[in-house]
C-alpha cells in the first residue's frame, strides 16, 4: 500500500513501471524538517534537483518552502510552480551567461557565484541593467563529507565553491562594486551525508569566514549551508532532522543570521517507490537467478552510478523459502543491476515489485536509453492517486526530431 491505496491497483491501472510519491509522507518530512529549525530564524530552499516534476514542487511551495535551482531551466519550473523569484536561489558550478542574462534581472533571492569569473560576468550584467545582482559566495572549506566520492563536493579537489582566503578577498572586493550585493555565504559539501560531523564542520567553517570578513562587508542577510542531509536507504537509523538542526545552529547561533538549507533527498527520497514488473527468471550461479524487471537504469541510475543500494520488496510476497537473486534492469549494459544478490520471497513472471526511496534522483536522472519512455509519475493524496506526469510515448520522443 501507499499510504491507503492500494500499489497492485495503481500498477494496474497506469501500467509499469511507474513512480509512486505520497503526499502525506512529502508534507510529513518537511513539517519535521520545519519544526527542527523552529527556534531560529531559517528558511528551507527545496533542491530542485532531486524531483522537479511540476506537482511535485507545486506542492512543496504550497507548504511554505523556497527553491534552490541549478539552471535556469529548473528556474523556469519553480517559477511555474509558483515561487516567487524572491525566494529561489540559483546555484550550479556552470551557468553559462546566456543562463545569467536570464536569471539576473529577475532579482533573485541569490545567485551562488562559484568563481571570480562569474562574479564578473554577473556583474557586468548587473551594471548593464542599472540593477544591482544580490549574490552569495559559495565557498570549498575542503571538507570530506564521507559520502560516495561522485556526491562529495566539499574537498578542494571538487569542482565546486571558491578556497576561503579567494572568498574573503572577494567578499571584500563587493564593498565597492555597485552592481553587486553580497547577501550571504553558502557552502554544500555533499549529498548523502550519513554522519552529524562534516555538517557540522561545514556550518562551523561558514561562520568563521563570516566573522573573519573585513568591517568593510556590510551586514549579510543570512547564511545558505546547502543540502546534504541523508536517508537509511537500507531502512536502519538516519541522522534526525532535529540532530542535524541542532548540529548546524549551534555554530551558526553566535553569527545572528538566519540560516538557509537546501533539502532535496531527505524531503523527497523515502516519499518515492519505483514500481517495476518481473519480465523474465533466468539462471545465474547454482545458488542464484536473474530476475530481470521493467525498470533499470534508465528510471533509477543510482545504482549503476553510485553502487547506490536501494531496498527492493514484492509487492505481494508468496510464501516459501527465501530465494537468492539478482535484479537487474533490461537496460543493454551490464552495470544495469538494480539489486545485487537479494533474498527475496520467490518471484514470478508478471509479479510486481517497490524499489524503494527512489523519490529523490529517480526521476530526475531517468533518461530514453535504449528508447525507453520516462515512466507515468503518480502522487497518492488523500486516498486516491493522480496522474502528475503521463507516460512519454514515442511520439513525443520523436516530436523533437526532423
Ligand atoms: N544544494 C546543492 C548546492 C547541491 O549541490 C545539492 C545536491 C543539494 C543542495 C541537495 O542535496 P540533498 O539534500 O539532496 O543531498 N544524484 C545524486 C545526488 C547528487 C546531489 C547533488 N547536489 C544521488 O542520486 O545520490
Amino acid at each position: 500500500m501507499c499510504d491507503d491505496v492500494s500499489l497492485r491497483a495503481i500498477a494496474d491501472a497506469e501500467g509499469t513501471p511507474l513512480y509512486v510519491y505520497s503526499a502525506a509522507e512529502i508534507r510529513a518530512r518537511y513539517a519535521a524538517l520545519d519544526e527542527a529549525f523552529s527556534t531560529y530564524p531559517h528558511r528551507l530552499h527545496y533542491a530542485f534537483k532531486a524531483n522537479s516534476t511540476l506537482a511535485i514542487t507545486r506542492l512543496l511551495c504550497g507548504l511554505g518552502a523556497a527553491a534552490d535551482v541549478n539552471s535556469v531551466w529548473e528556474l523556469e519550473v519553480a517559477r511555474r510552480a509558483g515561487f516567487p523569484a524572491t525566494d529561489i536561489v540559483f546555484t550550479g558550478v556552470g551557468k553559462s551567461l546566456q543562463e545569467l542574462e536570464c536569471a539576473v534581472p529577475l532579482g533573485l533571492k541569490a545567485i551562488n557565484v562559484e568563481s571570480a569569473g562569474e562574479l564578473s560576468r554577473i556583474e557586468a550584467i548587473a551594471a548593464q541593467r542599472g540593477q544591482p545582482a544580490r549574490i552569495a559566495i559559495r565557498i570549498n572549506p575542503d571538507i570530506d563529507a564521507k559520502s560516495h566520492p561522485h556526491i562529495s563536493t566539499g574537498l578542494r579537489v571538487n569542482k565546486f565553491g571558491i578556497p576561503a582566503d579567494l572568498a574573503r578577498e572577494l567578499a571584500a572586493s563587493v564593498a565597492g562594486r555597485p552592481a553587486l550585493r553580497l547577501v550571504a555565504v553558502h557552502v554544500h559539501v555533499g549529498s548523502q551525508i550519513t554522519s552529524i560531523e562534516p555538517l557540522a564542520r561545514a556550518a562551523a567553517f561558514v561562520a568563521e569566514l563570516v566573522a573573519s570578513l573585513p568591517s568593510t562587508v556590510g551586514p549579510l542577510e543570512y547564511v545558505d549551508l546547502g543540502g546534504g542531509l541523508g536517508i537509511a536507504y537500507d531502512g536502519g537509523t538516519a541522522v534526525t532532522p532535529k540532530q542535524y538542526a541542532a548540529a548546524l545552529l549551534e555554530p551558526i547561533r553566535p553569527t545572528g543570521l538566519p540560516i538557509v538549507i537546501e533539502p532535496g533527498r531527505s524531503l523527497l527520497g523515502p516519499a518515492g517507490t519505483l514500481l517495476a514488473r518481473v519480465i523474465d527468471i533466468k539462471p545465474r550461479t547454482a545458488s542464484s537467478e536473474f530476475v530481470v524487471i521493467d525498470a533499470g537504469m534508465t528510471e533509477l541510475m543510482r545504482p549503476a552510478l553510485y553502487e547506490a543500494f536501494h531496498r527492493i520488496e514484492p509487492v505481494m510476497p508468496r510464501s516459501g523459502p527465501n530465494r537468492q537473486y539478482e535484479i537487474v534492469g533490461p537496460v543493454c549494459e551490464s552495470s544495469d543491476v538494480v539489486g545485487r544478490d537479494r533474498v527475496l520471497p520467490p518471484l514470478e513472471v508478471g509479479d510486481l515489485v517497490a524499489v524503494r526511496d527512489a523519490g529523490a534522483y529517480g526521476s530526475a536522472m531517468a533518461s530514453n536509453y535504449n528508447r525507453r519512455p520516462f515512466p507515468v509519475e503518480v502522487l497518492v493524496e488523500a486516498g486516491r492517486w493522480n496522474v502528475i506526469r503521463r507516460r512519454q510515448t514515442v511520439e513525443d520522443m520523436l516530436s523533437l526530431e526532423s
